[in-house]
């Protein structure tokens, strides 16, 4: 007991604050922290990869060689040589980027977030994918946005069903989406939506955010060009991220943008953390140009695979019969389809009695008048348990739903 705890103060906050939403699945999903559980829920890569020794040597000599300037404050856009790195990395991708297009940003969070400061006003409208990322909702929210969900199948974002919402709300602002191994789906847009919602998005004049975390994790079939490669307007502004093939925790990632919005986000950039951890940049520069961070990839590509591998295999094994599930060709999620009349939430309880979590599918889907929250997904990361775990977690997962389905 804290003997003299800090006295609670009546509530008098922001009207945004207060309108979001405070999640009851994530406390219970703090225990699938404890090494027992066998846990698909988090999001997390593999850690025993990590580049550790890689990442002490640039560090250190980021910090004994340039530590005048990697220890010192500077500037909002970034340090130069990492955003010319990436300009050329974006350039390989088909993209017209060159170093002052790109803003290093505190992880790709970041740039959701001074994406939605720039461009959100109460009430405006964003179309996002039903499902999409969880954490691109809340950002939205806080910034009071109105959802317009669209239908998704294994090929991502149902474009037709894009252009019948835009034809009906053609004041929608922003078109927000993950393109290549979506989280939560896994699903990947192949290329002819791509370009229709290119299209789309220039007959109607309207923004994209293309969120590309997992672009660079593919473990099968042909890479897709990104969408802002299509892009002849400057509409697309393109958003990716060291966290998933170096670390999460070094909190580098960066956006790619035309001028004028550029200007923009550098201003939010500014008035939000004034610019991203100098030594991390220096130190991620330093990995990226005196390593072989492509083998590195290559290998978590490796790595990975297996394990998604292993889950589709141990889904087909133990799942019951009316249980759907996607067949990423890379990323770290899959998801999972229940009978209409499983709620997910309320098997969560039994799953973790059972030493197995994963995250309930609701949360991913936007809040909107149009459509209800449906209960019987579920959403199973593959990148941060070993195959035998995966196997193992999925038989008593099975379990657990056959029990379920009995009740
Ligand atoms: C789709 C998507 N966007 C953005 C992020 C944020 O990544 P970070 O802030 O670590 O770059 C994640 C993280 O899981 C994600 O899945």
């Amino acid at each position: 007991m804290i003997a003299n705890p800090l006295p609670v103060r009546p509530a008098n906050f922001s009207r945004r604050i207060d309108a979001a939403e405070t999640s009851a699945v994530r406390e219970i999903l703090k225990v699938t922290e404890k090494p027992e559980i066998i846990s698909f829920a988090g999001g997390l890569p593999a850690p025993e990869f990590f580049p550790k020794a890689e990442m002490a040597e640039a560090f250190s000599r980021a910090i004994l060689e340039d530590g005048e300037k990697a220890l010192q404050y500077s500037t909002t856009e970034g340090y130069a040589p990492l955003r010319n790195w990436i300009a050329t990395r974006m350039q390989a991708k088909g993209m017209r980027a060159e170093a002052d297009n790109i803003l290093i940003t505190s992880g790709s969070q970041q740039g959701l977030d001074l994406l939605a400061k720039v461009l959100v006003n109460t009430g405006d409208k964003i179309l996002v994918e039903r499902p999409t990322y969880l954490a691109a909702l809340q950002t939205f929210s806080l910034f009071e946005a109105n959802f317009i969900t669209v239908a998704s199948d294994d090929e991502g974002m149902d474009v037709d069903d894009a252009a019948r919402q835009l034809r009906q709300n053609p004041d929608i602002k922003l078109i927000y989406l993950v393109a290549n191994f979506q989280n939560p789906s896994g699903t990947t847009l192949s290329l002819e939506r791509r370009q229709r919602l290119m299209a789309l998005a220039s007959q109607y004049g309207v923004r994209i955010l293309e969120d590309d975390p997992y672009g660079e994790l593919r473990y099968r079939g042909e890479t897709i060009a990104p969408i802002k490669s299509l892009d002849e307007e400057g509409l697309v502004v393109y958003i990716s991220t060291f966290s998933k093939t170096i670390t999460p925790g070094l909190r580098v990632a960066w956006l790619v943008a035309e001028p004028t919005i550029y200007t923009k986000l550098s201003i939010a950039k500014q008035a939000t953390d004034l610019h991203t951890n100098t030594v991390s940049q220096f130190a991620v520069h330093r990995y990226l140009t005196e390593h072989d961070a492509d083998a590195h990839i290559t290998k978590l590509c490796g790595v990975y695979g297996e394990r998604c591998r292993v889950m589709l295999e141990a889904l087909e094994a133990h799942f019951p019969a009316g249980v759907r599930w996607t067949k990423p060709e890379g990323g770290m999620f899959l998801w999972v389809e229940l009978p209409a009349h499983l709620n997910t939430t309320k098997m969560l309880p039994d799953a973790i009695n059972a030493k197995v979590a994963f995250v309930p599918g609701a949360p991913f889907f936007a809040p909107s008048l149009a459509s209800v929250r449906p209960q019987n997904f579920m959403r199973l990361n593959f990148s941060n348990q070993t195959p035998e775990r995966i196997a193992l977690g999925i038989q008593k997962l099975a379990e657990v739903i056959a029990k379920n389905e009995q009740q």
